[in-house]
This record gives structure tokens, sequence and C-alpha cells, in this order.
């Protein structure tokens, strides 16, 4: 059906046809009704590649703090959290129901691997949330348990025999019923 037999295009007050050799645009602006006084309004349009391409240019600045994107029309909504993995989530909210962490290796990147992430993850976790890693290191396993995460190793990826899954246990209730 061409636009101009579309139900809703109808009764307009003005309509404008526009062409921009440059970019080749062809555009036609139809205003329904400015009995309640001017507006301004936009939109921007821009024709990707692929949905990389479209993603990839909306990624935030290299800003310190947390970024939101809607993407999907609104369904879908990333938050990205630029700086200090703990500071980050000291200062998140959220009720996580899976983790990957992907630091670099432990052993060369012990400040990013420390119990108060594993902490701040069982704070951040909806009961039952899941967790993966590529790492198998022992003080992440042991990091993980003694935050409630049951801990499993599961065979690994190219070069690594190993990696850790597992789950959140334990999540004490934050305000326990008062002893009778
Ligand atoms: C192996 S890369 C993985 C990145 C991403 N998952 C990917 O696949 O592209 C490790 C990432 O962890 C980040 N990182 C390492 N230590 C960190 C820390 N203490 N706080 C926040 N991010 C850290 C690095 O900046 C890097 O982006």
């Amino acid at each position: 059906m061409s636009v101009f037999a579309h139900a809703e295009f109808d009764g307009h007050e003005q309509i404008v046809h526009a062409f921009d050799a440059d970019t080749g645009l062809r555009a036609i602006i139809a205003v329904h009704n400015t009995a309640r006084g001017p507006a301004v309004g936009g939109c921007r349009m821009w024709p990707y590649t692929d949905e990389a391409a479209a993603l990839t240019a909306l990624y935030p600045p290299p800003v310190p703090g947390f970024h939101r994107r809607h993407l999907a029309g609104g369904r879908v909504v990333l938050t990205l959290l630029f700086g200090p993995v703990e500071d980050m989530l000291a200062s998140l909210s959220a009720r996580a129901d899976a983790w990957y962490l992907d630091g670099f290796a432990p052993r060369a990147n012990p400040d990013m691997w420390t119990p108060a992430l594993f902490q701040h993850m069982r704070r951040l976790s909806a009961p039952g949330a899941r967790f993966a890693t590529f790492t198998a290191a022992g003080d992440v396993r042991r990091g993980l348990a003694e935050a409630g995460f049951a801990v499993g190793k599961a065979p690994g990826f190219g070069r690594k025999r190993d990696c850790l899954r597992g789950e959140l246990i334990a999540k004490p209730d934050p305000h326990p019923a008062a002893s009778p």
C-alpha cells in the first residue's frame, strides 16, 4: 500500500516533500495539526551495514561512570560501567541473574579478583544467580565459595584445561524475623 493510501495519511495541515541530492534521502514531512502552537521535533536515520555496526556507533565515549543505552525500541537496556570493578559495583544497585568474569588472569591482575568483588556479587545477585569464568584459579574458587556460591569445574576453552561455573546457594535474609 502506498503511504498516501494509508488511513492515517489524511487531513494534514501541511505536507512537505524533500529530496537531498547529495545523500539520496527522500522524505515526506506531514504536519497533522498546529492548533496548540508550533512544536519542534526531529528524527535521525542512518543506514548501518549490520547490527554490530549500529551497536558500535552507540558505544559511549571512554568517560568513567555509568552509561545507559536503549536498544531494540527500548526493549533492551544496556548499562555499561566504566571504571575499577570494585568502585563500580559498590555504587550499583541491581539484581543480577548471571555473571561472567573476564578480567585477565588472576595471577597477572590480582587487583580485580578480590574478596570485595565476590561479596559485591553476592549482594547484587538474585537468588540462584549463576556465574561463569574462564579461570580455575584457587583464590577465585575459594573467594566465590566464601561469598556463598557453589563452585564447580568444567572443561576450559582453547588452551585452558578447566574453567569455573556455578550458582549462588546461600543468600541470607537481610531482615530476619526477630526470634520470639
Ligand atoms: C580480557 S579483557 C575482556 C573484555 C571483554 N570481556 C571482551 O571479551 O572484550 C579484560 C577486561 O577487564 C578489564 N579489567 C581488568 N581489571 C579490571 C578492574 N580491576 N576493574 C575493571 N575492569 C578491569 C580490562 O580493562 C579489560 O577490558
